[in-house]
């Protein structure tokens, strides 16, 4: 690994920190960038309350001078607005009044065995880490590791395909779909479709209910011959796999076709290989989403992830009170009804973070003039048989 992050910071504590390792010198990082992506993030239909308050804005704090990456770790802070009113709850010394328990666990959420495991009779110890506020460093992380990708040519984006039971219909995922998505309020290509998601949010908040659904990432312009097949642990497919599944309420990861593929024949499934009118090898589909044997194939990166419903229900479902041992309501919080966009968002950001991190493998290079010059070198390497499409 040569690119990695490291987190910190609670849903209502001071600020949310993280330190990003492993970026060359020399790429410029400003932090307009990264408040783009923040705001992204906090934005989506179907958000609850919190993000009214909440305006992320990024603090650079080490590792970039004069606009620019020095090599050393990156390190961004992104204060916490709502920390004000949480100030006594989430005191780092003993406050002069301390909050009452949360001892009734919400199913679905860290509660239960995040307090059977840390000992801990109140649940809040928990869900602070575990709430997705923590996403907004991957997103930092991720819109710095967008930008080393942009310097190769690779733009990495997203779209929300599914909430509850409203779907975009098939076809394959291409650019201009995505570009479309980009201003949609729920990140979907079809404005039609984003209407009936809206509605179908609209009522679940009505039942004090919650919805989830479905999003996809691409990256485009991927060169082959990123990941690896001689490990386990190098096989690009599993790392974002991983990366995926890591958000917060994600269930299912597919690549490519995913799932469906495996209901078709092989005849109707491998992507075949064909020479081109220029002479170089292309393929007519994209089943196997860009990963052929955890190395990327030069195609398109096609990965979708399902998030489950939101687990804090306005209306509870049953639960034990740990502190009583008796049967009661589960407990209730400030809460999203969807947050499917904004999910595809954090999506997006780890998915250039194993991007980047896989080009730094293959590429390396302590500035990124070398990271640029030996990329160029291995496309001119595979010019005879493989051309990027800029
Ligand atoms: C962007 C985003 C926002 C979320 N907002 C909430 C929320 O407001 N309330 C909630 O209960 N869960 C929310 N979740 C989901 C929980 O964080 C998640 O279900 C919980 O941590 C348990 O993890 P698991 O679902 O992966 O098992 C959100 C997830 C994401 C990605």
């Amino acid at each position: 690994m040569r690119l990695r992050f490291l987190s910190a910071g609670e849903s209502h504590g001071q600020r949310i920190c993280v330190i990003v390792e492993g970026l060359p010198a020399g790429l410029a990082v400003n932090p307009d960038e990264i408040n783009r992506e923040l705001s992204r993030r906090q934005g989506g239909y179907g958000r609850g309350g919190r993000m009214e308050i909440e305006k992320d804005r990024a603090l650079i704090v080490s590792g970039v001078r004069y606009g620019v990456t020095t090599g050393a770790p990156v390190s961004v802070e992104i204060e916490n607005l709502d920390y004000k009113n949480w100030a006594d709850v989430m005191a780092v010394e003993e406050p002069r009044e301390k909050a009452k328990p949360v001892t009734r666990p919400r199913p679905g959420h860290v509660d239960l065995a995040g307090m059977l495991k840390t000992a801990s009779m109140d649940a809040r110890d928990v869900m602070e880490r575990a709430s997705a506020r923590e996403t907004a460093s991957r997103v930092a992380a991720g819109s710095i590791a967008k930008l080393l990708l942009s310097e190769i040519g690779v733009r990495v984006m997203g779209m929300v395909v599914q909430i509850g039971s409203v779907k975009v219909s098939g076809g394959e995922a291409e650019l201009h779909s995505f570009e479309r998505a980009f201003s949609d309020p729920l990140l979907c290509c079809d404005p039609a479709v984003s209407k009936n998601m809206m509605e179908e949010i609209d009522s679940a908040r009505e039942d004090g209910d919650t919805l989830g659904g479905v999003f996809e990432v691409a990256a485009f312009g991927v060169v082959p011959g990123l990941g690896s097949h001689t490990q386990w642990d190098r096989r690009l497919d599993g790392k974002l796999a991983c990366a995926l599944m890591s958000i917060p309420g994600i269930k299912g990861v597919e690549i490519g076709g995913g799932f469906s593929l495996s209901a078709s024949k092989g005849s109707s499934v491998h992507d075949e290989i064909i020479l081109r009118e220029d002479e170089c090898i292309g393929r007519r589909t994209n089943r196997a989403g860009g990963i052929e044997a955890g190395i990327t194939n030069g195609e398109t990166i096609l990965v979708r992830a399902a998030m489950k419903p939101i687990p804090t229900l306005q209306k509870p479902l049953k639960t034990v009170d740990l502190a009583t041992m008796k049967e009661a309501s589960a407990s209730v919080e400030r809460s999203d009804i969807c947050a499917v966009p904004s999910a595809c968002v954090i999506g997006e950001a780890v998915v250039a973070l194993t991007l980047a991190d896989a080009a730094l493998e293959k590429f390396g290079g302590d500035s990124l003039k070398e990271f640029k010059r030996n990329y160029e070198g291995y496309v001119e390497q595979i010019s005879r048989f493989w051309k990027i499409e800029r």
